[in-house]
């Protein structure tokens, strides 16, 4: 498939999800079906057309974010019915694991490979998830990872040696009733191993998260 072709599909899966015609889950399949069918150096060269910003540096150990605006042939920006980002992962940079509410996102690896770990999210406590290990798994370039309220929710990502990149596309607001979005980082590793084999993991601040979860981890 074009990357462009790609791209217009994936603002066509997010305005289905937004306007319920399609499920969470059923949006996960498509974007891991998905995946396989464009070149991501394709993808990246379709990218570089595109407006990118960088981030701030932030005081955690999280990789560089690069936002991206599609643009039209007349160079103005496209209305996608979803937000584009790059990170970029130096060799210590880690997405520690956290959990999000009214949102979904998908992370394509376009560089490098990464240490995927996914756990769904049970149940919320006060000052805490309860989650269930899900996924441990390595994804090189071209694979997917995708998480949303009803699978994977909490995801946790480290680069395999670097430098290594994802091509993330994230939908918030999924219900417009409630806060566009939010993010918790926990500790599912210093968390308590409950009975059934769940984990009540305490919410941490990123600081702590990151001084933690470093990419030995
Ligand atoms: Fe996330």
């Amino acid at each position: 498939m074009a990357a462009r072709t790609w791209i217009e599909r994936q603002g066509e899966l997010a305005v289905a999800l937004k306007t319920g015609q399609l499920a969470p889950l059923a949006w996960m399949a498509e974007v891991e079906r998905l995946a396989a069918e464009v070149d991501p150096a394709e993808l990246m060269a379709e990218i570089n057309r595109a407006k990118i910003t960088l981030g701030a540096l932030l005081p955690t150990n999280d990789p560089r974010k690069r936002s991206i605006r599609f643009v039209d042939q007349h160079g103005a920006p496209r209305k996608m019915g979803f937000a584009a980002a790059l990170f970029d992962f130096s060799p210590s940079n880690v997405i520690t694991p956290h959990g999000h509410r009214n949102m979904v996102s998908s992370h394509l690896v376009v560089e490098g490979a990464f240490r995927v770990r996914n756990y769904d999210r049970i149940k919320d406590l006060a000052g805490a998830m309860v989650v269930r290990p899900t996924r441990d798994y390595l994804a090189s370039t071209g694979m997917l990872s995708a998480m949303s309220g009803d699978r994977d929710n909490i995801h946790w990502f480290v680069p395999q040696g670097g430098p290594a990149r994802t091509f993330d596309v994230i939908i918030s607001g999924i219900d417009p009733a409630q806060p566009d979005y939010e993010i918790a980082a926990i500790d599912p590793v210093g968390g308590e191993v409950l009975t059934d084999g769940t984990i009540r993991a305490p919410i941490m601040e990123f600081e702590d998260a990151s001084k933690k979860y470093v990419a030995t981890l």
